[in-house]
């Protein structure tokens, strides 16, 4: 029965010619395990395409639902998993796609009529870092809102037309609903038609065209060591795809995807500052550093430096007339190679020496704030606060009830430790009330006790869990 469909399909399609074609060839044996990232890439996309399409079910892009339709999935097991691999699906694909690219340009791969593929894997990283920014603001939470903030105004400080770009990005002048819903269906839509287009089209015409040993040039029987591409070759990149996909899960499973607080305007405000995200970084990094700091001349940073490396990348297999493939005989090429990954690294390392302070101090509000890191309890303290907590006038008790007992003014203060985490919450509310809950009606006990006695009483409330 399969056979006589199999056979059904191949009379009116052709399959098995083409899967002859596609699989056709031989590659070259030196080097052969790190030209695997081939297959992982299209295992990848294919994933992604899968979760992403999972994930969707569940999502509605709209800046009252989207955070609390993700914070639902975060509650589920399965939700979390799919939403992990999504994540770190994602990442894998940017850095592959850079290990591509950095390994084509060092082993002169982009030479010949392998020029087209080293094209095709420079829009793919680029496809891909797009497929990452929209993707970033999907949760809106505060870090999605902010660097979408933070990205239109690099855009808005482009010479002459940034304002312009800017609201056409953002769909207004801070990211917003029409943020949302823009970036939203590039994410859904333009972006997986961009990828298929101008990546997936070409490098299948090109594999049917030339075979999998088109990448080396043609078969020479003096010629280096050959290997079949299939199945000898094919099997090593099925192994490397099967690793990074084990990778990828166990990271979804033990790190998640991350999510911080709904980017409300209270949230957003209280310095709220962005953390770049670690793919921007190197460029983030460089308009920190004078003159780059400056907004007439950050463009050079965020557009100039970063976007002038991509058209010579792009135009290099045109303009590198030098045949040779080897490594040793490319002076100009593997220098100019060194010195952009160097760079690169020292931009990396200057923005984590920056960075850090800020990184832990906004990890630690997220962690008090989501209750995930309650503060530690002094216990004598609040020992001493439990005895104030009956003895001040007025006490406590007669507004605030605990397990059950006490009045019904207040609210009931059973949990008040993980209502507010927050030492400093709780000693400004009991200080003037009025300071964290506006019209709040709770008498003010910075007039009534000490600020010992206030002390106590907070740390009574903190233990309160
Ligand atoms: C006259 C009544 C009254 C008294 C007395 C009073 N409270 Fe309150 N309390 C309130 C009201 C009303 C609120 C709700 C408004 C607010 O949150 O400020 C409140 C809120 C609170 C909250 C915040 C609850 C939450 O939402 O997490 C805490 C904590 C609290 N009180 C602690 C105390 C402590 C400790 C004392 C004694 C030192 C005290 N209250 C005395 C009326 C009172």
């Amino acid at each position: 029965m399969a056979g006589r469909v199999r056979e059904w399909l191949d009379e009116r399609l052709g399959w098995k010619a083409l899967a002859v074609r596609l699989l056709d060839g031989r590659v070259e044996l030196k080097g052969a395990w790190l030209r695997t990232s081939g297959v992982t890439c299209l295992v990848l996309v294919l994933v992604e395409c899968v979760s992403g399409a999972a994930l969707a079910q569940f999502y509605t892009p709209s800046t009252a639902a989207a955070y609390k339709d993700i914070q639902a999935m975060q509650q589920d097991h399965l939700g979390r998993l799919i939403r992990g691999v999504h994540h770190w699906g994602s990442a894998a694909l940017i850095v592959l796609a850079l290990f591509a690219i950095a390994r084509m340009f060092f082993g002169g791969e982009y030479k010949r009529k392998f020029d087209v593929v080293w094209i095709a894997a420079l829009l793919f990283s680029q496809i891909v870092l797009l497929f990452q920014l929209t993707g970033h603001l999907l949760p809106w939470d505060t870090n999605a809102v902010a660097t979408a903030n933070v990205e239109g105004g690099f855009v808005g400080n482009l010479w002459g037309i940034g304002p312009f770009l800017k609201r056409l990005i953002l769909g207004g002048s801070v990211a917003g609903a029409s943020t949302l819903t823009r970036w939203y269906s590039l994410h859904v839509t333009v972006l997986p038609l961009l990828l298929v287009f101008l990546v997936g089209l070409p490098l299948f015409a090109y594999r049917l065209h030339q075979g999998a040993s088109g990448s080396v040039g043609p078969h020479r029987s003096d010629g280096p060591p050959r290997e079949r591409f299939y199945p000898n070759h094919m099997a090593r990149e099925m192994l490397i795809a099967l690793g990074v996909f084990v990778l990828v899960l166990v990271l979804a499973v033990s790190r998640g995807a991350p999510l911080e607080l709904e980017a409300t305007a209270a949230n957003l405000e209280n310095d709220y500052q962005a953390l770049a995200e670690w793919y921007v970084l190197p460029m983030h990094a460089l308009t920190l550093i004078p003159p780059f700091n400056r907004v007439e001349v950050e463009p050079i940073a965020t557009v100039v430096l970063p976007g002038g490396l991509f058209l010579i990348l792009l135009a290099l297999p045109f303009i590198d007339r030098n045949p040779s493939r080897r490594f040793a005989k490319r002076p100009f090429a593997a220098a100019a190679g060194v010195v952009v990954i160097g760079g690169t690294i020292l931009l990396y390392g200057y923005a984590y020496i920056r960075e850090r302070p800020l990184a832990t101090k906004q990890n630690e509000r997220i962690a008090t704030a989501k209750c995930e890191r309650a503060p530690v309890v002094d216990a004598n303290l609040a020992v001493k606060g439990k005895e104030l907590y009956d003895k001040l006038t007025p006490a406590c008790n007669t507004c605030h009830a605990i397990i059950g007992k006490g009045g019904t003014t207040g609210p009931d203060l059973t949990h008040a430790g993980t209502l507010h985490p927050d030492r400093d919450w709780q000693i400004e509310h009991l200080i003037r009330p009025e300071s964290r809950v506006p019209g709040s009606t709770m008498p003010a006990y910075g007039s009534i006790a000490k600020p010992d006695e206030i002390r106590a009483l907070a740390e009574y409330m903190l233990s309160l869990r």
